[in-house]
């Protein structure tokens, strides 16, 4: 038999400790499956003493992790710290510069240093796996990379944060608040250190850039993607939604567009039959349109030790069943030298239906004046809905959906009708979105 793949693991949180544990509990039928054991040899953490339910015991402790990369006696250096520079940056780069094998879950680190890791990977002919930083345990990573070879892609949609579905979802089953269902997000543990980045839609940003690279060919481009959290969706918003026969998610979508690629990350209307309509709760869901394969659709535990422990574990075997000599397969896909540079098209070009919710003072030619304001930009309305009653400060809610149009004329719409006088608050406009799938 071969002799063990020996691994190092820096970052002993939720995710670094789910592994450790797995490795240990499944030793014989990773062996088997592999054809060769792996084993832990060492890890790195900032704090050796915390009891994480695991036995560290008999592996070797870095206190820091660039000298774990720089010094011990492994074949794959594995990043669980996260965060896009700092020690994830500085540890990766150091064992991809020794020339160590790579896995990381690390989604902020591959938007922002992805191309020159994978640079760095193919230099070396080592092998940088990333399957966990995208949509935890969904394997989107190798369909793109590997299945859909030859396939030309079209649109790329997911809804790749756990934390806001399971928000969304919570919202819309149990009436709840915002705020008190974050806070469970959090107490489960799928929620990022700084849970803004889940809910401002930066995490879903970064997922996104990997993804669109890897479908279009193209260099990573984290910094272009037009980007809206949820946190000014509201239970009315949710509640006329499915009254209208839509449900809320917060999609990442990238598609081919009139000069370039467009990436957006915004809450999205989706019809409430479609497929992504009923993926809930912390579940992720990936939809891909291509030429030769069609619409695919995937769905599956997206955040969470033990979900993205297993995406790890599998980029761990990937390396394990892997031949010395043999050339290793592009990071990205193809390699870096071929990819595309990144051309972003402009978001006001954007078509598609929307959902308009204006809250307005309650007076004879309101309803009017929105319906011209609409019509003097080619805006056809599907359906215009009034509350019947009143809200507490006396003002009446009017939702409106468009049949598709384009950013531009909402926006310039949605602006005039804003300078009327007539808007008791802030309008809320969410896009609706043709689903894949
Ligand atoms: N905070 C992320 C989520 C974890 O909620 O999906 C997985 O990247």
């Amino acid at each position: 038999m071969a002799d063990a793949l020996k691994i190092g693991i820096a970052g002993l949180g939720t995710v670094g400790a789910s592994l450790v544990r797995v490795i240990k509990e499944r030793e014989n039928l990773l062996t088997v499956s592999c054809g060769r054991p792996i084993q832990v040899v060492a890890v790195s953490a900032r704090d050796r003493t915390r009891d994480r339910g695991i036995d560290i015991s008999t592996f070797e402790w870095f206190d820091d992790p660039v000298s774990m990369a720089e010094s011990a006696d492994i074949d794959v250096f594995v990043e669980l710290i996260g965060g896009e520079g700092g020690a994830a940056h500085a540890s990766v780069v150091k064992a991809l510069s020794r020339g160590l094998h790579v896995v990381t879950a690390n989604k902020a680190l591959l938007a922002k240093h992805g191309i020159a890791l994978a640079a760095q990977a193919e230099e070396k002919s080592v092998i940088l796996n990333f399957e966990a930083a995208v949509a935890g345990g969904i394997p989107v990573i190798k369909v793109l990379r590997e299945s859909l070879t030859g396939n030309t892609v079209n649109r790329v949609q997911g809804i790749m944060n756990g934390t806001c579905n399971y928000i969304l979802t919570k919202m819309e089953d149990e009436g709840l608040g915002f705020e008190e269902c974050l806070a469970e997000a959090q107490r489960l543990g799928y929620a990022e250190a700084d849970p803004t980045f889940d809910i401002e839609g930066n995490d879903t940003a970064h997922k996104l850039a990997i993804l669109t690279s890897l479908a279009f060919g193209c260099e990573i481009s984290s910094d272009d993607i037009y980007m809206e959290g949820i946190t000014n969706i509201t239970i009315e918003d949710i509640e006329a939604a499915r009254e209208l026969g839509y449900a809320i998610k917060l999609l990442g979508m990238a598609q081919r567009a009139e000069g370039g690629i467009e990436q957006r990350v915004h809450p999205t209307l989706v019809p409430l039959d479609s497929e992504i309509a009923q993926v809930e709760g912390v579940t992720n869901a990936v939809a891909i349109e291509s030429d030769i394969l069609g619409e695919l659709l995937m769905a599956g535990p997206g955040a969470g030790g033990k979900a993205t422990a297993s995406a790890v574990l599998g980029d761990i075997a990937d390396i394990a069943k892997s031949r010395p000599g043999l050339q290793t397969a592009p990071p990205l896909g193809r390699p870096v030298k071929v990819l595309e540079p990144y051309r972003r098209a402009r978001m006001r070009a954007h078509e598609g239906g929307y959902f308009i919710r204006l809250s307005v003072e309650d007076r004879a030619g309101v309803f009017a004046n929105i319906a011209t304001r609409m019509a003097e930009h080619e805006i056809s309305l599907e359906s215009i809905m009034q509350r019947g009653k009143p809200d507490k400060n006396g003002a009446q809610t009017i939702i409106l959906v468009t049949h598709e149009t384009t950013e531009e004329s909402v926006r310039n719409a949605v602006s005039l009708i804003s300078a009327e006088g007539y808007l008791a608050s802030k309008p809320q406009v969410i896009r609706i979105e043709r689903p894949i799938g």
